[in-house]
């Protein structure tokens, strides 16, 4: 999935270094300081994150590593830098945000996330595909996570950068983050690896209830038995880091605890708000729509379990049920 080697690597952990360093020393870092603090964040979850300023300017990050011919094509190829291609020169692809250094699994950098410091746009910049980048099979925070805690129990899947950090500076240490794309089958492969639970927690607007459709679809094909996912669906208008700050962690926790919707729960809920089951049309295409999804559980118990719920809500009997996805032209 990535190479072994390559020196791409080296230079994407000195511009981390840079970014970091100017976090701490540079003279325009103030406002990116003050920002981080109106957040909510301490200096040490900005270290532990490995947090970084990238000054305002075209050239700092360039002339600081190099600008040598060589090494510009190297600045070029990891996204650090941008090719004008009438012009034929180049200018720092970050400049003046605050600097997310996005790692692998192995804690090598591979990528960044840069935001602004106010309200300009776009809000969030991110590195472009490279060699040693491939966004939809990345999770922001993994790396962290698993350093902070060797034998996690669930990992908890948010949208953004600031969700995964501001659940940290609150000690819940085990958040993900997509990089602004779906939550892929490779996503979830992932993190089954690690965790048998995981825990999907989008933001409280209708972007994030798609996703939390898009996650479950995900997930289906990976529920082996012993295996769960559930869903933590927030109050309209908050993410997991404004209801986090102003809830605190004790709160947070007990909504996790109390809320959190088992994957099937959420799955018959959100059907039978599509194909309403009091009449035999809407039950006719309920089934039609649950049967194919089911038929992609691999564990057989779960299948079995919720084949028996369709049945249950619709009157089709199970084997009806099964037949039915097995002929059907959607069935996977
Ligand atoms: P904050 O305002 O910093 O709290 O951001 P947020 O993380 O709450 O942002 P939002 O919910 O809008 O987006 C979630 C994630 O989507 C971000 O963390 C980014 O990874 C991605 N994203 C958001 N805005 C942009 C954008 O303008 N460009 C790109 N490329 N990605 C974005
Ligand atoms: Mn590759
Ligand atoms: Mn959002
Ligand atoms: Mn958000
Ligand atoms: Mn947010």
């Amino acid at each position: 999935r990535q190479p072994v080697d390559s020196p791409l690597y080296p230079l994407l952990e000195s511009a981390a270094g840079y970014y970091r360093q100017a976090l701490k020393g540079h003279p325009a870092r103030k406002a990116a300081v003050e920002y981080l603090k109106g957040r909510g964040l301490s200096g040490i979850i900005a270290r532990d994150f490995g947090l970084g300023f990238a000054p305002p300017g075209w050239d700092n990050l360039m002339k600081h590593l190099g600008s040598d011919a060589l090494q510009q094509k190297a600045m070029i190829d990891a996204g650090l830098l941008i090719e004008n291609a009438e012009t034929g020169r180049s200018y720092d692809r970050f400049r003046d945000r605050v600097m997310f250094p996005i790692r692998d699994s192995r804690g090598r950098v591979i990528a960044f996330g840069g935001r602004v410091l106010g309200d300009d746009k776009p809000k969030y910049l991110n590195s472009p595909e490279t060699p040693v980048f491939h966004k939809g099979q990345e999770l922001y925070g993994l790396y962290e996570a698993r350093k902070a805690n060797r034998d996690l129990d669930e990992i908890m899947v948010v949208e953004g950068y600031m969700d995964v950090i501001a659940l940290a500076q609150q000690g819940l240490r085990n958040a993900v983050a997509t990089l602004g794309t779906a939550t892929s089958d490779e996503h979830l492969k992932r993190l089954f690896r690690i965790v048998p639970s995981v825990l999907f927690c989008f933001d409280g607007d209708a972007a994030g209830r798609k996703a939390a459709w898009r996650a479950l679809e995900s997930a289906l094909p990976n529920l082996q038995d012993g295996r769960r996912a559930r869903f933590l669906f927030l109050p309209e208008g908050e993410d997991p880091d404004t209801l986090v700050r102003s809830e605190g962690t004790d709160a947070f926790m007990a909504r996790i605890q109390q809320h959190a919707q088992p994957l099937a729960d959420y799955f018959f809920q959100q059907l039978t708000d599509e194909a309403d089951p009091r009449s035999l049309e809407g039950k006719a295409h309920l089934a039609t729509l649950a049967a194919p999804l089911i038929e992609k559980i691999p564990g057989a118990n779960l299948r079995a379990l919720m084949r028996q719920r369709l049945s249950e809500i619709t009157g089709l009997h199970s084997e009806a049920v099964q037949q039915m996805s097995a002929s059907s032209p959607n069935a996977a």
